[in-house]
């Protein structure tokens, strides 16, 4: 299939556009030559497969393991492109998983688990966050989403990109070990126009680093915000909570929402509230405060809109940076997208039971997912999402994992 990197969405860099699209082709190409030796034989190389077990029509779902030369160790399976588990070193160079999910395919299929719908590690889409009404108009058109979330649309609706079978390809390349994931979504499907062909490339470096990149054209114009889903806890998924996990930023403003979470329209200052995080601060240190967008969200849910010189580039930036002092493990966050989603894992309750068979309590972990804003359909000042034919979407989001003693060091 010919790739269009040559047509791209309005504010997009060339150069840029450029450098993924090289990525990538570099990536598929990669992919097809090592999808007969390393996919299924998990030898001797740095890239395993097995079996993750079969969905209810019989697929089968598999698990694809990468570790780089530090011992960094990622498991994604192509159900969802749900990351699984991310084993990272502490200070004293001690592994723990930081990802929050579960050891079976049967607890990811669970009505338990879709009852809670926390998208422990999982690719969003077609569009990440809310909908308002699971409503929005598009070339004179009208259309109509599952209200999933209250009287809202979430993740995508019912059966968004988290839970359909993703077709893997891993691939070893000079910037790492990974892994490219293709799903078609048909016109129509949850609702949206336009059928939607989407890749999403995972890489571990051996910078350690991970790095997603999205990708996707359409044949009708849609609404397009893939984000990834990872909840992290620093200290080991299962620990206690996060609030004492230490978390920049660089956001000077957020969108406000009202009482269901649709961002309101307004783009306020974060300077003198709770929600100024542009410098280093402990997640728990006003998450109690009386403030009514805290009481909204039932802690932080929200929309962060990141600092750039030029707010149409979609250069990298640095959008947030999370350390937390026991483990001394950081994870830098770097992304071409506008804003970040701060989730403080508020929903989480203890019914969930994780991989180390402990309870995922309240604010055990949480998510900070690279995206455009929520509602943007409906909210004609907000960056556009619309993909249109011909255009291709590109993100990219880069984490980087280290430990250190301080958060500044
Ligand atoms: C996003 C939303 C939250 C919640 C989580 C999943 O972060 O903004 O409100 O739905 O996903 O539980």
């Amino acid at each position: 299939m010919p790739l269009m990197y040559s047509q791209r969405l309005k504010n997009g860099s060339p150069l840029l556009f450029c450098a993924i699209a090289t990525v990538l082709l570099a990536n598929a190409a990669q992919a097809q030559s090592n999808s007969e030796t390393d996919a299924g034989s998990g030898a001797d190389s740095n890239i395993q497969t097995s079996v993750f077990g079969h969905l209810p029509d019989g697929r089968q779902v598999d698990v694809y393991q990468f570790t780089n030369a530090n011992g960094i160790e990622l498991r994604v399976t192509n159900y969802g492109g749900i990351i699984l588990s991310l084993k990272t070193p502490d200070m004293d160079g001690k592994f723990d998983d930081i990802a929050l999910g579960f050891d079976s395919l049967e607890a990811y299929l669970s009505d338990e688990y879709r009852q809670a719908n926390p998208y422990f590690g999982a690719i969003i889409g077609r569009y990440g966050n809310r909908i308002a009404g699971g409503q929005f108009s598009l070339d004179g058109e009208s259309y109509s989403l599952a209200t999933n979330d209250g009287s809202n649309h979430l993740h995508g609706g019912e059966q968004g990109f988290d839970k359909v079978l993703w077709q893997a390809e891993p691939f070893e390349s000079e910037a790492g070990t990974g892994l490219v994931l293709r799903y078609t979504s048909e016109d129509g499907e949850e609702g949206y126009p336009g059928k939607l062909e989407t890749e999403v490339t995972y890489t571990l470096t051996d910078n350690d680093e991970l790095m997603v990149e999205y990708r996707a054209v359409t044949d009708k114009a849609t609404p397009v915000n893939l984000t990834q889903h990872s909840y992290f806890n620093l200290k080991g998924e299962g620990s206690d909570t996060i609030l004492d996990h230490q978390l920049m930023i660089n956001a000077p403003e957020f969108t406000p929402v009202n009482d269901t979470l649709i961002p309101t329209g307004e783009i306020r200052s974060v300077d003198g509230t709770p929600f100024d995080f542009t410098q280093a601060t402990p997640i728990g240190e006003r998450i109690e405060q009386d403030n009514e967008q805290l009481s909204f969200g039932g802690g932080y849910d929200h929309n962060f809109v990141l600092a750039r010189d030029d707010a149409a580039s979609d250069e990298l930036v640095v959008a947030a940076k999370v350390w937390e002092s026991q483990s001394g493990r950081m994870v830098e966050i770097t992304t071409t997208e506008p804003a970040i989603q701060f989730y403080s894992g508020n929903f989480l309750n203890g019914d969930l039971t994780g991989k180390q068979g402990q309870a995922y309590g309240h604010r055990s972990g949480f998510a900070l997912e690279t995206q455009h804003y929520p509602d943007s359909p409906n909210q004609e000042a907000f960056p556009s999402t619309t993909l249109e034919p011909g255009d291709t979407y590109l993100s990219r989001t880069i984490y980087r994992f280290s430990a250190q003693e301080s958060f500044d060091e």
